[in-house]
């Protein structure tokens, strides 16, 4: 993963590059580094952890220099210490990278054998070694350059400085993510526009294997081939302001908070409210041809799927596949004709799901894609891109564009069932209704808040916490499970209810906290007869219902959440808002990096 950037500008850059890198910090945070040329030396400063410790050290230590470079990482290879930080100086040559160069074990055994030494264990400075010893060997950085991209395997996006050229960085990329900004006497590169939105709003996204010469007064772009090749300048249109956290703590907080404003957004888009309709974006395929739904998708997205999964069937009795993306290719799966493959991605960057993608457009599936980021590299490649509006997720645990995913997926339901015959005006109207009332029985949601903030400390001192639901809640159940995980490090499983006396409930005792998920509805009473199984063998139940629920079964429990009276098909995007202040909560009372928790980052482009 890891952010990159690249300034070619007309006055010091290291605070702008530092600027670019607190926009890429979603990429990852285990450590930062900037490196300028300057007077004929290369500069470089870099720092452990999280962006702000680089910051602090270039307060301490001004780094001069109009041509930079620089990197936030996420580890993949090496621990995140300084001298794994990125940029790495080889020789007359620097250099960052996002990605992971697969033959770097045999790349680096040849460089050895050479007598070359390293001083780190990443990957990346295997590539630097490459290009120097060309540059050594007499080539010019653009040579030496073209002569190692076809050697390395793997996902990659680079920019490379040389000493002996502060009016050139070269990019590459080649299964992650690269952009060209083009500014006034001034040229840039960076892992995607948001990086570059305080520079220039003229972006060119590189393809696939293109690399790039950027100096100020222009740049040449070439295809894998080495063909020179043009690239479109699009307006990126995103805002230079950083995004804050407003009146709230994180921006997690924030984000659950801005729900109801951004489903309504989101859905606004979907339904025809006057004709009692849902609508689609135009889109060149026929929806009633759909013969089976191969869902894609990875960890909260993934349970979107799960979740649509239920819907489809149930309102458009298409048959649904769900695959975690990582898993999808390798499994070698059946895609007939007629099947519609869907992506769900909230960076739209996300490498398993993107290479799915490309592995259902190789097989001839026509795809559609469910994303929140509309210059992503996904919703530029998706047949049909069926938008989120949840804006920008900073906080690294996925909380709006869950609901907004989840809102767009009713949309879909109910248009292929439209499609297949199998929704009646009457049905699609109410349908219509329930999906208006979500805005507010989020609101209603929220008004809880306080009181899952006094339960959270209860969970806090627990090792393990289960969630439990049926039907579509079993999917939020796991959903659940995933937030607090990541976010406070307590260890949790979803379960469908059902499921317990099949094993877990082997697990149950009274230190065990079970978060029961049971909207009042049709599978109400059997998920109470589990809950029932958990309480007579000591376990703790928190259970999440409407006022009917919690008045049938709410005796006993440890703690009750009380939801308002909704639509079964609506209740996993209104329920999962208690789930997801209960993970906040519980993270705040231990102490956690809410926003940023360890050893994750928020877009995840390696596989
Ligand atoms: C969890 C979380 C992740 C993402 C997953 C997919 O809170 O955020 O599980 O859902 O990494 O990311 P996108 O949606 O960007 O493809």
């Amino acid at each position: 993963m890891c952010g990159i950037i690249g300034i070619l500008g007309t006055d010091d850059v290291a605070e702008r590059l530092v600027e670019g890198l607190r926009r890429l910090e979603y990429r990852g945070y285990d450590s930062a580094g900037v490196a300028t040329v300057h007077d004929g030396r290369i500069e470089r400063q870099r720092a452990e952890g999280k962006l702000n410790n680089l910051a602090r050290k270039l307060g301490q230590e001004h780094l001069p220099g109009h041509s930079g470079i620089a990197h936030t990482r996420w580890a993949t290879h090496g621990a995140p210490t300084e001298d794994n930080a990125h940029p790495h100086i080889i020789g007359d040559v620097v250099l960052v990278h996002n990605g992971i160069i697969e033959n770097f074990k045999p790349l680096r055994d040849e460089l050895l054998a050479e007598g070359r030494t390293f001083n780190s264990q990443t990957d990346t400075e295997v590539v630097g070694h490459l290009v120097a010893r060309e540059v050594e060997r007499g080539a010019s950085p653009e040579a030496a350059v073209k002569a190692v991209l076809p050697r390395l395997h793997g996902a990659f996006a680079l920019a490379i400085m040389f000493k002996s050229d502060p009016d050139l960085i070269i990019g590459a990329r080649l299964g992650a993510p690269l952009v060209v900004g083009y500014g006034e006497g001034e040229n840039y590169l960076g892992s995607d526009a948001i990086a570059l939105a305080p520079l220039t709003q003229r972006i060119a996204y590189l393809d696939e294997g293109d690399w790039a010469m950027v100096r100020r007064a222009g740049v040449q772009i070439f295809d894998k081939d080495n063909n020179p090749v043009e690239r479109p300048i699009t307006l990126s249109g995103i805002t230079g302001a950083l995004i804050d956290k407003g009146n709230h703590r994180h921006f997690m907080q924030k984000e659950i908070y801005e729900q109801p404003v951004v489903v309504a957004q989101t859905l606004s888009s979907y339904l025809r409210t006057l004709e009692a309709r849902v609508a689609l974006p135009d889109m060149e395929f026929d929806l009633g041809s759909v013969e089976r739904v191969a869902i894609v998708a990875c960890g909260t997205a993934s349970y979107v799927g799960a979740i649509g999964k239920y819907w489809i069937e149930q309102l458009a009795r298409v048959p649904v596949e769900v695959d975690v993306a990582s898993e999808f290719r390798y499994r070698e799966p059946v895609l007939g004709p007629n099947t519609l493959g869907l992506v769900i991605s909230q960076s739209g960057e996300t490498a398993d799901t993107l290479a799915a993608l490309r592995h259902m457009k190789a097989c001839g599936v026509t795809t559609a894609g469910i994303i929140n980021v509309p210059t992503s590299s996904m919703a530029r490649e998706v047949d049909l891109l069926l938008p989120t509006h949840a804006g920008p997720e900073i906080g690294v645990a996925s909380t709006k564009a869950f609901t907004c995913q989840l809102a767009v997926m009713a949309a879909l339901s109910a248009n292929l069932a439209r499609a297949k015959g199998r929704l009646e005006a009457a049905e699609e109207a109410r349908l219509v209704r329930h999906l208006t009332e979500v805005p507010a029985a989020m609101n209603a949601a929220l008004s809880h808040d306080a009181e899952i903030e006094g339960m959270a400390h209860t969970i806090a001192g627990a090792r393990d916490v289960l969630y439990l639901g049926r039907g579509p809640d079993y999917p939020l159940a796991l959903e659940g499970a995933l937030k607090l995980k990541e976010i406070s490090y307590i260890h949790a499983e979803g379960y469908a209810a059902g499921e317990m006396k099949h094993g877990p409930i082997a697990l149950i005792d009274e230190s065990v906290p079970v978060i029961v998920i049971a909207p009042s509805g049709p599978l109400f009473e059997k998920t109470v007869s589990n809950m029932q199984e958990v309480q007579a063998r000591g376990g703790k139940v928190v259970l999440i219902s409407d006022a009917e629920g919690l008045a049938q079964a709410g005796e006993g429990a440890l703690a009750t959440i009380e939801m308002p009276k909704v639509h079964p098909l609506i209740a996993p995007l209104v329920y999962a808002v208690p789930v997801q202040l209960l993970a906040y909560h519980v993270a705040v009372a231990k102490g956690t990096d809410v926003d940023q928790p360890r050893n994750l980052a928020k877009s995840v482009t390696v596989e």
